[in-house]
């Protein structure tokens, strides 16, 4: 029984020195900001999974409805024998839609949370015992170098929950680029992607009434205050996030109730009341702008599906 999984310790950011540098230089920018990557400690992960259960949240159940439906003629356009290499695999949860339909060789889970990456490993191997597991702790915003043993022949990628979209468009096409080089030729790339939609079902999407999606905001206020030298508190602060249509995302934001100043190690920063501090985007596309940025970073249009409400969609790529 393949219980034991294959730990890649091929990239391991120090995750403390990066949010100390980027909160840093985040604070001190005109419009405060730090990277959304931090709000995956353990407890982030975890509220994360609990967004992903919101009745408001439709991405995800949507995205799983289109795998279950189309999860056939995926794993006919994968082949036999497709090695998984799923991006942010998180709870590594929606791969197991696939994994009997697809029947592949190998998977690789590759998620910054390291804790969270290997108990979740660990959960899938010992459920599927047939199938050959491999973990990497990687920040996948940097360019990145796959383990060759997880690779195999007809390597798929597979980047569900509009993760892509956390992305602004020039991120998202730098990461397509370095996932092509990642890639051999013929690689299949199966990723969802959230779709522009009525204001009023993105805005509720980002603002659950049970408060979750705060909570997993607020919570990257918490890290800075554990752990860094900060007195930041995350009383004086509350959640927002709202539809910027010129754009065509979701923000999120942490916005001051009151004047205040932060401290950071030894470095002050004021904020007026209502300043904000811009923690996130999620990007919205059409079908045929989603498909042109790949085709940008090379990457062809094989296939694609929406739920019929076309909240959702998934598309099929190959590597050119
Ligand atoms: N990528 C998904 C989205 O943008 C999931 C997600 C990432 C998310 N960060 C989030 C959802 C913050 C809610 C809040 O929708």
């Amino acid at each position: 029984m393949a219980l034991a999984i294959r730990f890649h310790e091929q990239y391991q950011p120090d995750h403390s020195a990066s949010l100390r540098s980027e909160s840093l230089a985040g604070f001190a920018a005109e419009q405060k900001s730090i990277s959304p990557k931090f709000f995956y400690d353990r407890r982030g992960s975890e509220l994360f999974e609990q967004i992903c259960q919101q009745p408001e949240y439709y991405p995800t159940r949507t995205e799983e409805m289109i795998l279950r439906l189309a999860r056939q003629q995926i794993a006919e356009l994968a082949g036999r024998d497709a090695s998984l290499v799923e991006l942010g695999s998180g709870a590594s949860r929606k791969v197991r839609l696939l994994l009997e339909a697809l029947h592949p060789s190998s998977y690789l889970g590759i998620d910054i949370s390291r804790d969270f990456l290997l108990s979740s490993t660990h959960r899938l191997a010992a459920d599927y015992p047939w199938l050959d597991v491999h973990a990497a702790c990687a920040d996948f915003s940097q360019p990145m170098q796959l383990p060759e043993e997880a690779l195999g022949e007809h390597p798929l990628a597979f980047f569900p929950g509009s993760s892509i979209g956390n992305f602004d468009p020039q991120q998202a096409l730098a990461f397509l680029r370095n996932l092509h080089e990642a890639l051999p030729s013929g690689a299949g790339l199966l990723i969802g992607v959230d779709l522009v939609k009525d204001s009023d079902v993105l805005e509720r999407a980002y603002n659950d009434q049970a408060g979750v999606t705060a909570a997993f905001n607020l919570n990257l206020i918490e890290r800075i205050r554990n752990e860094l030298d900060s007195d930041i508190d995350p009383a004086r602060f509350s959640h927002r996030a709202f539809f910027n249509k010129a754009e065509s995302r979701i923000e999120m934001h942490l916005v001051s109730r009151e004047a205040q100043q932060v401290r950071i190690e030894d470095q002050y920063f004021d904020f007026d009341a209502g300043e904000s501090l811009h923690t996130e985007n999620s990007y919205k596309y059409t079908p045929a702008s989603f498909r042109d940025l790949a085709g940008q970073a090379g990457f062809g249009a094989v296939a694609m599906w929406m739920d019929p409400a076309r909240l959702f969609s998934v598309h099929y790529l190959q590597r050119e």
